[in-house]
């Protein structure tokens, strides 16, 4: 089953794509982990990407549909695409992936959020550096103090793009480009919404709900 996690940032697809991958198998497939995975190599798209990320902008269609055609095998036992597409251009090019490889979308789910709370979310967010385990300072913090829940790291990281004018910036981003390919999706009757205000496992249980209908 290959599913969209559709939501602005801090919307939470992140932390409900880790779970997805441990409850069910499905292979999270970020296209913002993949840009900032260029970035640490230091390889050409990375180079390309840093500076448009920083600003909250959106890097070229043409380098992340590449990025999610290269990784899209990887996902055989179902794709949970995080952040992409996110515009109208990538949902076509998603669609046609897809299509070459036999496989099409069952859902996409929107996660309905108050754009106020996100910037709280994402300001308090921060991860492992070893494993990548996503935590928030007050709605997430690792159960023993400094010490990674999932690895036993204690070394954490935030990202460079999580300041409050880098995510308005990202959110309106969100609000111009990637909330109007909505419509493509309802044509097609593949939305659902969530209500993703509620606590990760009260989000995580409506997407069950929708995945096991
Ligand atoms: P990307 O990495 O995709 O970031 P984003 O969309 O801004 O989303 P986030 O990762 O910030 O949020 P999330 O929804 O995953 O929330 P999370 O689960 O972490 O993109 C970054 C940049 O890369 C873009 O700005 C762009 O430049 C570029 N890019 C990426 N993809 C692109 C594309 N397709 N096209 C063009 N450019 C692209 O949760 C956030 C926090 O809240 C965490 O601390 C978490 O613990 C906490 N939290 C989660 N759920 C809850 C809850 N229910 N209650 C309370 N707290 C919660
Ligand atoms: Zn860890």
């Amino acid at each position: 089953m290959d599913i969209i996690l559709l939501g602005p940032p801090g919307a939470g697809k992140g932390t409900q794509a880790h779970r997805l991958e441990d409850t069910r198998g499905m292979k999270q497939l970020s296209t913002g982990d993949m840009l900032r995975g260029a970035i640490a190599a230091g390889t050409e798209v990375g180079k390309q990407a840093k500076a448009v990320m920083d600003r909250g902008e959106l890097v070229s269609d043409a380098i992340v549909s590449a990025l999610i055609g290269e990784h899209l095998e990887e996902a055989d036992k179902g794709a949970i695409f995080d952040g992409y597409p996110r515009t109208q251009h990538q949902a076509e090019a998603l669609e046609m992936l897809l299509a070459d490889r036999g496989r099409k979308l069952s859902h996409v789910i929107e996660l309905k959020v108050d754009e106020d709370a996100l910037v709280e979310r994402i300001c308090g967010r921060f991860s492992c550096a070893n494993c990548g385990a996503l935590y928030h300072e007050t709605a997430k913090p690792p159960k023993v103090e400094r010490t990674c829940d999932v690895c036993g790291s204690h070394d954490f990281k935030k990202r460079p793009d999580d300041n409050e004018e880098t995510v308005r910036k990202r959110m309106a981003e969100y609000r111009a480009k990637t909330a109007p390919i909505l419509p493509f999706y309802e044509e097609q009757g593949l939305v659902r919404e969530v209500n993703g205000m509620g606590t990760v496992e009260e989000v995580a249980a409506a997407i069950d709900a929708i995945l096991d209908s």
